[in-house]
């Protein structure tokens, strides 16, 4: 098989994509007082080879931390952790962009700073359990429905987690609509029941996205913005509805208009999700000009594919990354994989599963 375009570089008016391999968001829990540290730069810098590595999520503010350990990047410390990670990646001519998820109604007031507390556009309670250090797992908690001033409030977060993403010296940051956090939230009439201009009819539910992408583009450059998406997601308890293909696509022309960098389409079928439709992947592909990114239960062979019939312009891998440091180098001479996942060190706190597993070394026979 011959994987020309997987290797091939990619050259924007801005970028320069060492090949099209990205390392998707993985969140890892690693970041102690939620501030990024060295050896979150270790792990990080093990995997610069890559065209692009998007951060684990990462909040824009206080009440966005529903994780135990998830980062922010919204005070002085996390800025300063963050450069620890951005200039390991440089340093290894790797290019980075941070991904601001605020986590929404998922989450647990034990898991959020004092002070802070679950938000969402509507005080919907998801299904389902969270894990916390102190107590263990718990329900998720009933978030507090924005009001206007609030939402106001959460988009200037993003607006200067983004500033602070450019400070801490990332090339850019991905805007996390999907996988049913707070962006997200806003997006489905299940969790979204406002009756004022961000509820309701589609136009009004894409409004505060569409607005962040907007602000966040003004702020640091529309070159510097992207965002994921999940259709037909299941993941935090969303649900299929029906004019998801309506607010899919009115939302990528509204985001091409702004002109943003790219749209990183999550696809958690190969998980055992439901089938996301390919009729949506390709409504995004005509709706958006730009570059598109896919992810999910991708290999070579499919990436490849998918990037020769112009669905994808750049491929992203979730899981292979964790076990493979060296996964691009791995890709690229054919050398085989480590299939050994420890899933039970996604999520722990420390190196072990984290910063230890090996780079691929040819067996020294001795005789
Ligand atoms: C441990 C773990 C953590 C993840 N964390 C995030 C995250 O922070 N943000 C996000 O958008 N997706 C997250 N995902 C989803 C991945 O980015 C990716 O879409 C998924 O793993 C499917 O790709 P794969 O089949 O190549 O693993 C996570 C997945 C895993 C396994």
């Amino acid at each position: 098989m011959t994987t020309k375009a997987v290797f091939s570089s990619l050259h924007t008016g801005d970028h320069t994509f060492a090949n099209r391999i990205v390392m998707a968001p993985l969140t890892r829990s690693r970041a102690l007082n939620n501030t990024p540290n060295l050896l979150m730069a270790s792990y990080y810098a093990q995997r610069a080879e890559s065209g692009l590595i998007i951060t684990e999520g990462t909040s824009p503010s206080p009440n966005g931390l529903g994780y135990a350990r998830m980062p922010g990047i919204f005070n002085r410390q996390q800025i300063e952790g963050w450069k620890l990670v951005t200039q390991a990646v440089h340093a290894k001519g790797g290019k980075i962009f941070n991904q601001l998820m605020h986590s929404g109604r998922i989450g647990h007031q034990l898991n959020l700073p004092a002070g802070a507390h679950l938000v969402s556009p509507s005080a919907v309670q998801a299904h389902g359990t969270i894990w916390t250090d102190q107590q263990q797992h718990k329900n998720y908690g009933t978030p507090r429905a924005l009001t206007p001033e609030g939402i106001q409030d959460t988009k200037a977060e993003f607006v200067q987690a983004a500033r602070n993403a450019i400070a801490a010296g990332f090339d850019g940051v991905e805007l996390h609509a999907a996988n049913g956090y707070l962006l997200e939230q806003f997006l489905s009439p299940h969790t979204n029941q406002r009756t004022d201009d961000y509820g309701g009819a589609v136009e009004n539910r894409i409004r505060f996205v569409v607005e962040v992408a907007e602000a966040v583009a003004n702020a640091i450059g529309k070159e510097k913005t992207g965002m994921r998406l999940s259709p037909y997601g299941v993941a935090s308890d969303m649900h299929a509805y029906d004019e998801v293909d309506e607010t899919y696509t009115k939302l990528a022309t509204a985001l091409n208009d702004i002109g943003i960098l790219y749209l990183h389409i999550a696809d958690h079928s190969a998980g055992g999700a439901p089938e996301v439709p390919f009729r949506i992947k390709q409504a995004i592909r005509e709706s958006f000009r730009n570059l598109i990114i896919h992810a999910g239960g991708y290999d070579l062979q499919r990436a490849e594919h998918d990037l020769t019939s112009g669905l994808a312009n750049l491929v992203a891998f979730g899981k292979s990354f964790i076990n493979n440091p060296d996964f691009v180098d791995r890709l690229r001479y054919g050398k085989p994989l480590n299939l050994i996942l420890d899933a039970s060190t996604f999520y722990t706190p420390g190196a072990r599963g984290y910063t230890d597993y090996p780079v691929f070394e040819e067996a020294t026979v001795t005789v």
